[in-house]
């Protein structure tokens, strides 16, 4: 935790008094923000819980991508990003252009898009689908019913292998932080430590899936770790998320998995650790930097994320 914690998180629970704001974190933020958020979730929670806040402002500690679908959810609310840098590899490798060109060429497809995109691919989108969620939304689909998986091959190639749908045709992005991890990295913590479960997120590459005793998403790790009856696990995700597993989990061992290059820290997600305590209290004195975006885009990003939300 930061040396100077308890000051700065009194005067984030001061602002957030005054301007009656929520703070909403994923779990790949750093420890600190976590330990401030109101509300701590991966996509899919965060969604759904950012359209039932009865606060003014939402703050958004997390990417850019999850404070537009909190706007897009709550539309009358103010949503607050501390840092509008905070960006992401998913998203950015899929711009609203590009998609729209490749949907004219695949015109009896229907789009399923991954949360991680900005609000004018989802504007563009059927059905969004998070990572906890990506296997439902697919098998809601008429099997005869062509599909566009967007942007994240790797999810998609999971999904693609789980349901055995060939009519599925996938857009060529990826998780900078997940592509990170290897075979043979993971191996070498197994030849270490051989009781441990290996719980894997399914933005990895195949290779790396195929290793795990479970696949899944943030919260559904968390799940799998709570309940399982092991007491070590290999986590191969990005490494916010273990704050959350010895908080939860304090008898279990968590050990984060290395990356390919063992001296950087490519197992953490460098937008998520852009979100500071500093800046969460700059963003609720300035109200700014603010999500703000055209209502018509907001309708239609609407439509495919409330398409998500009633898929139970
Ligand atoms: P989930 O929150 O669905 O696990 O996705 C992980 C992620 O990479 C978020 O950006
Ligand atoms: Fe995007 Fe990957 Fe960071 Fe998640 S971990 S926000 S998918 S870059």
């Amino acid at each position: 935790m930061v040396e100077n914690f308890a000051a700065l998180a009194s005067r984030i629970a001061q602002l957030k008094k005054e301007k009656d704001a929520v703070i909403l974190a994923h779990y790949y933020t750093t420890p600190e923000v976590q330990a401030v958020a109101d509300f701590l979730g991966d996509s899919l929670a965060l969604s759904v819980k950012a359209k039932d806040i009865e606060a003014k402002t939402i703050l958004f500690a997390g990417v850019h991508f999850m404070a537009e679908t909190a706007k897009v959810l709550s539309p009358d609310k103010r949503v607050l990003i501390p840092n509008p840098e905070a960006g992401c590899s998913l998203a950015q490798s899929c711009d609203a252009e590009a998609l729209a060109a490749f949907k004219a060429q695949y015109p009896n497809h229907i789009v399923v898009s991954y949360v991680n995109t900005t609000v004018g691919v989802k504007a563009l989108t059927d059905i969004c689908c998070t990572s906890s969620n990506a296997l439902q939304v697919v098998e809601s689909i008429d099997r005869n019913q062509p599909i566009i998986f967007a942007p994240d091959r790797n999810l998609g190639g999971y999904i693609k292998k789980l349901t055995g749908r060939d009519n599925m045709v996938l857009w060529d992005g990826a998780c900078h932080v997940h592509e990170e991890f290897t075979v043979e990295g993971i191996l070498e913590l197994k030849r270490l430590h051989p009781q441990a479960k290996v719980v894997v997120h399914p933005e990895c590459k195949a290779a790396v899936v195929d290793t795990a005793d479970y696949v899944g998403s943030t919260a559904g790790i968390l799940d799998y770790c709570g309940k399982s009856e092991a007491e070590e696990f290999i986590v191969v995700t990005e490494a916010g998320i273990l704050a959350e597993m010895r908080s939860k989990y304090p008898n279990k061992r968590f050990i984060a998995a290395p990356t390919a290059d063992a001296s950087c820290s490519c197992n953490e997600c460098k937008y998520m650790k852009m979100v500071t305590l500093e800046s969460i209290i700059a963003c609720l004195e300035n109200d700014s930097p603010e999500i703000v975006m055209d209502e018509e885009t907001r309708r239609s990003a609407e439509r495919s994320i409330l398409n998500m939300i009633s898929i139970k």
